[in-house]
């Protein structure tokens, strides 16, 4: 049985009493909620703080990108080195705003999510496709091969070591969802790939959806067989929606 994992991406938001107030929200609600692992990735400036919060619990403290580069003259960059020094374990890997408004193509992603794996962060790699391809009926070609660019350069065993977060960029932030049954199919679809290659990987691997999971839809979608869990924007920032979310998932769990 894969056990939910829910992750709540703040973005680029937050004071740092802000951050104090979720991340405190978080801890609690990971300490009412054994069953299900939650997850806070809060930007970089405010992870030392969320750290210090979730120390002695098990909320999971992720940061939402790290360098394609070790340490070394990369002004600006935050090396996967700096985040496993820090006390960090997760690290988001492909989200769509990365792809979309900081060039970061397959290839990018893939050095990156290796970058993570060598220095033992778990990474979430990030898929999905965009509201022209899915109307182009290209969904399962664009998802596949985001998998495929990182599976070639990191192999089954690196998936072994990765969550996965399918999120149609259509569906983030939009308030617009994928239906249930759309999730659940690009859901199957992923996991079959990764099991062709390593059935127990394939079965093992946690897939979770994102895009405008909200306290009222995230139990039908929790509730979809291959649905793992769910990376939350918007409403993680609301700790009643996030709490609902975290309910849901629990329950289903
Ligand atoms: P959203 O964002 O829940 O606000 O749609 C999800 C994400 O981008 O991870």
């Amino acid at each position: 049985m894969r056990e939910k994992l829910v992750i709540g991406n703040w973005k680029m938001h937050g004071t740092q009493a802000q951050a104090h107030e979720l991340a405190t929200h978080a801890r609690e609600l990971a300490a009412a909620l054994p069953n299900i692992e939650i997850g806070i990735a809060p930007s970089f400036v405010h992870l030392p703080a969320c750290l210090a919060i979730a120390t002695g619990s098990d909320l999971i403290v992720a940061a939402q990108n790290l360098a394609a580069y070790g340490n070394g003259a990369h002004t600006g960059e935050v090396s996967a080195e700096m985040l496993t020094d820090l006390g960090v374990g997760h690290v988001l890997v492909g989200h769509s705003e990365r792809r979309q408004r900081f060039g970061e193509d397959d290839a990018v992603v893939a050095t990156k999510l290796e970058m993570a794996l060598e220095a033992g962060l778990h990474p979430v790699l990030c898929l999905g496709e965009t509201l022209q391809q899915r109307e182009a009926g290209a969904t399962a070609d664009v998802v596949l091969q985001q998998l495929m660019a990182v599976r070639e350069r990191v192999g089954v065993e690196g998936l072994r070591r990765t969550s996965i977060a399918y999120e149609p960029v259509w569906a983030i932030g939009t308030g617009l969802t994928a239906t249930p049954e759309q999730a659940q199919e690009v859901h199957v679809l992923i996991r079959s790939a990764i099991s062709q290659h390593d059935a127990i990987v394939g079965g093992l691997i946690r897939i979770l959806y994102g895009g405008s999971v909200k306290g009222s839809n995230a139990r039908q979608l929790l509730a979809q067989t291959d649905i793992d869990g769910a990376l939350v924007g918007g409403a993680a920032l609301i700790p009643e929606d996030f709490a609902a979310i975290c309910h849901a998932a629990s329950q289903d769990g």
